[in-house]
C-alpha cells in the first residue's frame, strides 16, 4: 500500500487536534459544533461506525477499484467535498484549496453560496467541474440572477438545501458572537492574538467576503447591517412551489440536500430531481433528529432505482465511506473533514485528506476482497 499522504497524520482525528491548535477557538467552534446539546453531531458518527461489513476471503478476486460513476462523470473514489459556509474563517482561500485538490484528485466540490469564493472563480479553478449549493434567495430576481450565473460557469450539478428551514441553535456560536447579527468580541480578538500564524495568513488574504454574494450587497456593510442584509435575503424554507421553477430553470442535474425521510424522497421525485443528499447538515439543524445512516437504508432500498441516492454527515474514514456505500448510497460526502485538513495543514489540507481518504478506502476493499465499490451491499452485515 502507498502512503500517498503525510504520515504524521494518518487519521482524520490527527487533523481535527492540530486544527484546534492552528485557529482561533471562535472559529474551531463553528466548524466543530453541532446545535442545541450535540446529540445529532454525536449519533451520526457513532451510528454510522455500527455498520458492520462481512469479509468474503475465498472467493475469485481479481483487484478492488474505488472509481464510481455518478450522473454519467466517473470520479476517482465515491466521496466529495460537501458545501460549507465561511470556510475563509477556519482558514484563509480554503474553498480554492480544496477545490483544487478535488479537481487533481478528480472528486466533486460542492460551493456553498455563503463561503467566501465565488462561483466563477471556483469554475475556473475546476475547469467547470464544480457543483454549486443555492441558499434559497428571498427575491426571484436574485434567484435567477444566482442561477444563470452557475449555468454561465458551466456548472453541472445544483445542489438546492430543505434543511434550513430556520437557522440552527447552536451555542458556542451565541456565546461566540457567531450567530446572526455577529458581532466581534474581545475574547475573540484575544484568540485570535494566541494564533499568530493564522493572523498572519488572514492578513495575508485579507478579511473573508461573500464572494458569490459581494455584487448583491451594499458596500461597507458592518457585522450588524450584515446580519440584517443576510436575514433578508435568504428565505430558508424551501417546498414545492419554490423548487418548480428551480426545475424548470436549470438544465443541469438538480440535487435536493438535507433530506431525512421516505415522504421528502418521493416529494423529489415527483418534481423532477436526479438526486438527494441524505443529510441533517452534520447535526447542526435538528437535534432530536436520527442519524442519517438510519433512514439511508430504506431511503435508498425503496427509491434507489428512481433518484440518486448520496448521502453526508459524521462520516470521518475511507471505512465509513464504505459503511454507507455498503448500506445503499451511491456517493457520500464530507464537510468538517475537509475543513479540519485545511484548518490543520493549510494548503496541503486538502490533498493530504483526499489521498489520506482513497488510501483507506481501497485498503478495506481489499481487505473486504471487494472489486468495485457497487459490490459493497454485498458485505452488509
Ligand atoms: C461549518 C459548517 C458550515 C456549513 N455550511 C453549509 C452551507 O453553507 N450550505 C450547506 O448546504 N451545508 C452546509 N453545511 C453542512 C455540510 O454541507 C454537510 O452537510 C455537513 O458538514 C456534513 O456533516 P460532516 O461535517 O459531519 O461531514 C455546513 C457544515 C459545517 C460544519
Amino acid at each position: 500500500m502507498a502512503l500517498t499522504f503525510d504520515t504524521r497524520y494518518p487519521a482524520i482525528e490527527d487533523l481535527r487536534n492540530k486544527a484546534k491548535q492552528n485557529i482561533p477557538r471562535f472559529a474551531f467552534e463553528y466548524l466543530d459544533g453541532g446545535c442545541n446539546e450535540d446529540i445529532n453531531l454525536h449519533r451520526n458518527t457513532t451510528e454510522l461506525r455500527d455498520v458492520q461489513l462481512k469479509p468474503q476471503y475465498i472467493k475469485e478476486y481479481d483487484q478492488s477499484s474505488i472509481k464510481t460513476k455518478l450522473f454519467g462523470v466517473e470520479y476517482d473514489a465515491p466521496v466529495g467535498v460537501a458545501p460549507v459556509g465561511l470556510q475563509g474563517l477556519m482558514w484563509p482561500n480554503s474553498p480554492e484549496i480544496l477545490a483544487k485538490a478535488a479537481f487533481k484528485h478528480n472528486l466533486p466540490f460542492i460551493l456553498s453560496t455563503v463561503t467566501t469564493s465565488s462561483i466563477e472563480r471556483i469554475s475556473e479553478l475546476t475547469e467547470g467541474k464544480a457543483w454549486f449549493q443555492l441558499y434559497h434567495p428571498a427575491e426571484n430576481r436574485l434567484r435567477d440572477d444566482i442561477i444563470n450565473r452557475a449555468a454561465a460557469a458551466e456548472c453541472p450539478v445544483l445542489v438546492i438545501l430543505c434543511d434550513v428551514p430556520t437557522f440552527g441553535f447552536r451555542p458556542r456560536d451565541i456565546r461566540n458572537g457567531l450567530a446572526m447579527p455577529p458581532k466581534m468580541s474581545v475574547q475573540n480578538i484575544m484568540q485570535i492574538l494566541g494564533k499568530p500564524n493564522w493572523a498572519l495568513q488572514t492578513l495575508k488574504h485579507g478579511q473573508p467576503n461573500f464572494e458569490t454574494l459581494k455584487p448583491y450587497m451594499p458596500k461597507g456593510l458592518d457585522l450588524k447591517q450584515l446580519g440584517k442584509f443576510m436575514d433578508q435575503t435568504f428565505s430558508g424554507r424551501l417546498n414545492a412551489e419554490k423548487i418548480k421553477p428551480i426545475r424548470d430553470m436549470w438544465k443541469g442535474k438538480l440535487v435536493l440536500k438535507g433530506v431525512a425521510s421516505l415522504e421528502d424522497t418521493e416529494q423529489a421525485i415527483k418534481l423532477g430531481l436526479d438526486g438527494i443528499i441524505v443529510s441533517n447538515h452534520g447535526g447542526r439543524q435538528l437535534d432530536a433528529g436520527e442519524s442519517t445512516i438510519k433512514p439511508l437504508k430504506s431511503i435508498a432500498d425503496t427509491y434507489g432505482d428512481q433518484i440518486e441516492v448520496m448521502v453526508d454527515s459524521g462520516l470521518r474514514s475511507g471505512p465509513d465511506i464504505a459503511r454507507a456505500m455498503a448500506s445503499g448510497a451511491k456517493f457520500t460526502f464530507m464537510g468538517r473533514t475537509f475543513m479540519y485538513g485545511t484548518a490543520a495543514l493549510g494548503a496541503k489540507g486538502g490533498d493530504h485528506t483526499m489521498s489520506l481518504l482513497k488510501v483507506q478506502l481501497q485498503q478495506i476493499m481489499e481487505q473486504l476482497c471487494c472489486e468495485r465499490v457497487t459490490d459493497l451491499p454485498q458485505h452488509l452485515i
